[in-house]
């Protein structure tokens, strides 16, 4: 890349964040425990057996954080609403505390000039609606589209892009069937049967916030859709890389946007489910006309047939435990992809965001897409002036943002970019251990300072151009 580049017009550049991952506050103003809730007190289940109880505190500090937002120049933020705060136990009346955070927010971020871009499940499901079954059960997806109409109503007439659900793949696969986040069950069949609710739930909710917001609003689900390849062009190898695409990709994306899901991922799990919980009218339901399509990217996986190759460590995002999360697949080997990788393990790969950004610019030629996480995690630490320097993170944001761009000058129509994370949070099993932030938290004081990457991005969020190299950055030592 010879010069600074330059993103269209209009293009929009966020940041995001979760309601359990940020916000604390757990038992205030009617909250309930949700999943993650209960999960991370659970022993064992979290690094250090930390939990989401205070975070980062973002209930009572949201007033400074939307500043610190608009100082670093941000033109949206992606947030999750907390269920459990909205209806505490998934069924009955909306609790208008609740509601009420959330238009103090969202009005907090207008006054600003900032646009607030709305999910409505990051994982945080009420504990009584998994105590009643979960996911897997299908009364679930049913309850969502309530709670959608609720945050809808409440938030509808100051809110225009909404996102159903964060990443069904990691909700129903690391939930129900690796295990490694709540709820924490290990039933490869029911995380199947997630994978359908979650895929009902986003096509109930749809139409429910259809019914309720002025005909502006922007819908959307956000699919951490998988770049998955082959080690070797071996037929075992390739027929390896289409089931795991199918387990990964396909189940979700095949009904929410094309309508069905892939017949070789049924019969690929003929052994677990005869898939008899998707009932007449559901992938009706399911396929409901959309207005744009998040994607969130970080690594890309990498399989082989077993016995193709070295069975490496599991490369799926947020993988690890003794148990798969990819049903009907334990003769598929995956291989840590070469090169460098973060302090999650994930290795660098921006090529993965340009295949994924185009590979779904050819699947809905017709959707604007956006990039509703991508990100980094480092031990990123003060230095003695204060500052702290990152330049780690702004050479994969760099990387990532020139692979963005590239994808739209060859075609894609690719309307905003959100930076995962705006600030150092609560990362899911991880507990507080993995730094994604572009703000530095200081766990015991709150104290937020920037991270040099997020003057960086400020920059870049001001003025739509990306400089053709990251900076150089010297480290006090
Ligand atoms: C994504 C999640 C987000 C965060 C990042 C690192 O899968 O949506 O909450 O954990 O990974």
């Amino acid at each position: 890349m010879p010069e600074s580049v330059t993103f269209p017009p209009g293009f929009l550049w966020g940041a995001a964040t979760s309601s359990y991952q940020i916000e604390g506050a757990v038992r205030e103003d009617g909250r309930t425990p949700s999943i993650w809730d209960t999960f991370s007190h659970t022993p064992g289940k979290v690094a250090f057996d930390e939990n989401g109880d205070v975070a980062v505190d973002h209930y009572h500090r949201y007033r400074d954080d939307v500043a610190m937002m608009a100082g670093l120049d941000l033109a949206a933020y992606r947030f999750s609403v907390s269920w459990s705060r909205v209806q505490p136990t998934g069924r009955g009346p909306a609790v208008q505390r609740g509601l009420d955070f959330y238009r103090r927010l969202v009005d907090e971020l207008l006054t600003h000039g900032i646009e607030p871009v709305v999910t409505l499940y990051h994982w945080d499901l009420p504990q009584e609606l998994e105590d009643a079954g979960g996911w897997p059960e299908r009364e679930t997806a049913y309850r969502f589209a309530e709670y959608a109409d609720m945050v809808g109503r409440a938030l509808g007439d100051r809110v225009v892009r909404w996102a159903t659900v964060n990443e069904p793949w990691c909700a129903a696969f690391l939930g129900y069937s690796s295990g490694v986040h709540a709820p924490g069950r290990t039933d490869p069949a029911a995380a199947l049967r997630a994978a359908h609710h979650l895929n009902l739930a986003h096509g109930l909710g749809t139409s429910a916030l259809r019914q309720v917001l002025p005909s502006r609003a922007q819908l959307a689900v956000s699919l951490n859709s998988q770049v998955i390849r082959a080690l070797t062009d071996s037929p075992a190898d390739l027929d390896a890389r289409r089931r795991i695409d199918h387990l990964a990709n396909g189940v979700f994306h095949g009904p929410l946007l094309q309508g069905a899901y892939p017949e070789t991922l049924l019969s690929d799990t003929a052994a677990l489910t005869d898939w008899s919980f998707v009932r007449d009218g559901d992938l009706k339901a399911i396929n409901q006309p959309i207005d744009w399509l998040g994607l969130n990217y970080y690594t890309p996986v990498v399989v082989s047939a077993a016995g193709g190759g070295p069975k490496g460590p599991r490369a799926d995002a947020h993988g690890g435990g003794e148990h798969s999360p990819w049903p009907a697949a334990d003769d598929i080997a995956f291989h840590q992809p070469p090169g460098e990788r973060t302090v999650m393990g994930w290795t660098i790969d921006p090529t993965g965001l340009y295949d994924l950004i185009t590979t779904y610019s050819r699947l809905r030629p017709d959707l604007q897409l956006f990039v509703t996480e991508n990100g980094a995690a480092y031990d990123d630490k003060p230095e003695t002036d204060g500052q702290v320097l990152d330049p780690e993170r702004i050479a994969y944001l760099h990387a990532h943002l020139a692979a963005v761009h590239r994808a739209v000058s060859d075609g894609a129509d690719v309307g905003g970019y959100f930076l995962w994370s705006l600030m150092d949070n609560f990362e899911w099993a991880w507990g507080y251990s993995k730094r994604f932030g572009a703000v530095y938290v200081d766990y015991a004081t709150q104290a937020r300072t920037p991270k040099a990457s997020a003057h960086w991005y400020a920059g870049i969020a001001r003025t739509g151009q990306l400089p053709a190299e990251p900076p150089v950055l010297g480290r006090a030592g």
